[in-house]
């Protein structure tokens, strides 16, 4: 394992994922971790970056039981300051901040071999991704320069002896052109990592993990929605701990065509989940009726969710002791790592734009406490665990879909007969989006239900019927996001199938927007 001290840099999780990539396991924690009480030996040590200047008051310090370990260790950008503070080198803020671009000239001393051995076969100029604000002045004693920029002259240092290395670059960030290379030398060659790091060994890992945690008696629940995050999750449970694990998916009557009956399908028939289905769709269209504003939907649902959710759980719990089996303490949460980092982080909590609904409140009602089975996980490597669990394609690759669903899609007041047309002309569009093979291509999609009124002529009538606005987008992380550019005649097709075919709806028009400054939701 290699550690990763966390100083909350933005690119923090990037290191993991870089590590990762070549097989090597790592885990990240937060830099405040002591040393002392590590549960693991590791095979060395990674110093991240930080928003911090090493002046700043209340700057975070590593333990300096890290340079003890005896294990090489590698400071980046505040990591290298780290070292620098520990190992008696002195930094300041650089008079000029660096961001960006800058070409590494590498120092190769042959005379050197292990401080060499960082940039082996890396180029001789290479670029390399600044973002810094503090440099060093001089290195600690000891170093050796192993590269400069025309700014750093210190920029790569080397101790031979101690195994320390410090950059002030990242290499972690894809810009960095050789970045993968000096990290993989890092924890390949100079930390003798072993390359064996693969979704099955985090398969029985985990299992092992969550049968160590329930125990053997144990009871886990969990909401499910179709969703991949939540199907992996649900049957990585599954394997650990049988019908012990009850998966509930609760119908909100605002789900996409025929979802409720795909998802059960899928999950208990086919998957073997310990499913109930809770029907509360009245209940929650009851609660919608009247409401026009988004965020008021938003919090009426997830409130009614957590409602119905918890009433099942209580149901399930008189079911075990009835049965003499044990009350449920454990709740499963298929959270993913940029999550976890999130809440880790020294950043402190990005704004909330939108309140996106979640379970939090079930831990303190019911003091369940959370199991958190994809926790180290990337979404990239959640589908590639589901796939490897025997989960359908179809699923592993389903676009997101938001937890108020259709509810933040029909805009204005949600009915029973505005969230069907809204889901018959969805229907249609994915149906025709997979037929020209572009699903996987897009990030998501849907169509809209505006609450405007527009004129039409169908046959020999007028026609005075709503819109349907079609969105897709294709984003990486779903901050930022740009309208994808479908052929002209995919949108004829669609475009003319929901006006022939939904009832209710005479014209269709094609979102082309970007985020920002629109968002994903029309709502
Ligand atoms: P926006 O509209 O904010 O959407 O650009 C970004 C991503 O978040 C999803 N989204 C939600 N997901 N509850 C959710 O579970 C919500 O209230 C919610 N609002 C937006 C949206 O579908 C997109 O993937």
């Amino acid at each position: 394992t290699i550690l990763i001290l966390d100083f909350g840099s933005q690119y923090s999780h990037l290191i993991t994922r870089r590590i990762r990539e070549c097989g090597v396991y790592c885990e990240l924690l937060p830099c405040t971790q002591r040393i002392a009480d590590l549960k693991f030996k590791p095979k060395g040590v990674i110093l991240s970056g930080s928003p911090y200047s090493i002046t700043d008051e209340g700057a975070p310090h590593v333990d300096p039981a890290v340079f003890e370990l005896g294990v090489p260790v590698l400071g980046i950008c505040y990591g290298l300051q780290q070292i620098a503070l520990n190992k008696g080198g002195q930094s300041s803020l650089a008079t000029k901040r660096e961001y960006g671009y800058a070409e590494l000239n590498v120092h190769h001393h042959p005379d050197h071999p292990t401080a060499d051995k960082l940039f082996k076969g890396v180029d001789t100029k290479t670029i390399v991704w600044m973002s810094h604000g503090d440099h060093l002045e001089s290195p600690p004693n000891g170093f050796i320069i192993i590269g400069s920029t025309s700014t750093s002259e210190y920029a790569a240092v080397a101790h031979e002896e101690e195994h320390i290395y410090g950059i002030q670059f990242h290499p972690e960030v894809s810009h960095s052109v050789e970045g993968t290379k000096i990290l993989s030398n890092f924890v390949v060659d100079i930390c003798g990592a072993s390359t064996n790091w693969s979704m099955d060994s985090f398969i029985e890992k985990e299992i092992e993990r969550i049968r160590t945690l329930v125990g053997p008696h144990g009871t886990v629940i969990g909401a499910v929605s179709g969703g991949v995050d939540s199907t992996v999750a649900a049957v990585l449970m599954k394997r650990a701990i049988g019908d012990r694990f009850h998966a509930i998916l609760v119908d909100n009557g605002v789900m996409r065509l025929n979802e409720c009956e795909t998802v059960k399908k899928t999950l208990d028939d086919s998957l073997g989940i310990n499913l109930t289905v809770a029907d509360a769709s009245e209940l929650f269209l009851s609660k919608l009726k009247g409401v026009k504003d988004p965020e008021k939907k938003r919090k009426i649902i997830g409130n009614t969710f957590i409602e119905v959710f918890e009433a099942e759980a209580h149901r399930i719990d008189a079911e075990n002791e009835k049965q003499g089996r044990d009350k449920i303490e454990w709740l499963l949460q298929g959270t993913l790592y940029p999550d976890v980092i999130e809440s880790i982080s020294f950043k402190g909590p990005s704004a909330t734009i939108k309140s996106h609904h979640n379970v939090g409140g079930l831990l303190e009602d019911m003091r369940l406490n959370l199991i958190e089975p994809l926790r180290e996980l990337f979404k990239d490597e959640v589908r590639s665990l589901g796939l490897l669990l025997g989960i359908p394609e179809d699923l592993i690759w389903r676009h997101p879909f938001p937890g108020p669903g259709i509810a933040i899609r029909v805009l204005g007041e949600v009915t029973p007969s505005q969230v069907q047309i809204a889901r018959l002309a969805d229907n249609i569009y994915i149906e025709e989006i997979k037929k020209a093979g572009l699903y996987r291509k897009i990030s998501q999609a849907y169509a809209a239900l505006l609450p405007v009124r527009s004129v039409g002529v169908m046959g020999d009538q007028r026609t005075y019927e709503q819109v349907i606005a079609l969105r897709a987008v294709e984003t990486k992380d779903f901050m930022t996001a740009d309208w994808f550019e479908f052929p002209h005649d995919i949108l004829k097709r669609i475009s003319n199938r929901i006006i022939n075919e939904v009832q209710g709806v005479n014209r269709v028009v094609y979102d082309i927007s970007s985020k920002p400054p629109g968002t994903i939701e029309w709502e």
